[in-house]
């Protein structure tokens, strides 16, 4: 089974509108090129209407790094998937450890939110991972199961309609990057899980991504791991040249589609 690569920027709280614009008009002919990736770029709510009209005809996806699951009401502060189709946005993260961590979303919120996206069309990119503590303690599996496992239950799709990021929380904006063997162990067993709670076909239809700390110097070699499919970049995709030498990256490392 031949999954598609996808190459992922992650602004997090970064960049003006006009900066946005530089950065899109720099990066749409590149993205022409590589027919071999899908790409997405998660920017603020203040730039993502104008990054969504610019890409509207291009492969690139503009992506939300937040929303909430309710339509509308008394939710001061919060966007709704509604509101984001309206400016057409095509995806979205959900559950990225920052939004776990700083603002306290659980698994619960985190399923729901999911649910919401795919149910509205969109596509979610599902963030899961641990911390350091975790890790060395040995509680990483139970962590990233648990966190896989609440969003799978009373999820009734195929494999395509959602994709999963392992972003290992001590290897975020560290410069300390998981080697190639970790992230592919760690990925494997996440396949591994889908496939047992599901079955092959759901499981290799899911794309699963790496993310922390992913540069132009470390990405062909975890790209190149059987599971990696590709990866959700912070630091290294704010400039535009980087972004696009990972996505270079990508397509390199993808299999040819005949
Ligand atoms: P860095 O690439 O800066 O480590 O960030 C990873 C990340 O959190 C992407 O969502």
């Amino acid at each position: 089974m031949t999954r598609r690569s996808m190459m992922a920027a992650n602004w997090k709280m970064n960049k003006t509108v006009r900066e946005a614009q530089d950065y899109v008009a720099a990066l749409i002919p590149h993205a022409t090129d590589a027919s071999n990736v899908d790409m997405a770029v998660f920017t603020p709510l203040t730039c993502l209407g104008e990054v969504a009209r610019m890409t509207e005809d291009s492969p690139v996806l503009a992506g939300a790094q937040n929303f909430y699951f309710e339509d509308s009401g008394a939710f001061t502060g919060e966007v709704s998937i509604p509101m984001l189709q309206d400016i057409g946005v095509k995806t979205v993260l959900v559950g990225h450890s920052e939004r776990r961590e700083v603002f306290g979303e659980d698994d619960a919120m985190v399923a729901r939110k999911t649910k919401r996206a795919i149910e509205a069309g969109l596509l979610p990119v599902v963030c899961v991972g641990e911390t350091k503590e975790e890790r060395d303690g040995g509680g990483m599996w139970d962590k990233v199961s648990g966190q896989v496992n609440a969003v799978l239950e009373g999820l009734d799709v195929g494999g395509d309609a959602i994709v999963f990021a392992y972003e290992p929380i001590w290897a975020i904006g560290t410069g300390d990057t998981a080697s190639p063997e970790d992230a592919q162990d760690a990925i494997g067993q996440i396949r591994k899980l889908l496939r047992e709670s599901r079955d092959d076909a759901f499981a290799d239809a899911v794309r699963i991504l790496y993310g922390g700390s992913v540069k132009p110097g470390n990405v062909a070699e975890i790209m190149s791991q059987e599971d990696v499919d590709g990866g959700l970049v912070g630091g290294a995709a704010l400039e535009v040249d980087s972004f696009v030498e990972l996505i270079q990256a990508a397509e390199d490392s993808a299999p040819d589609e005949e």
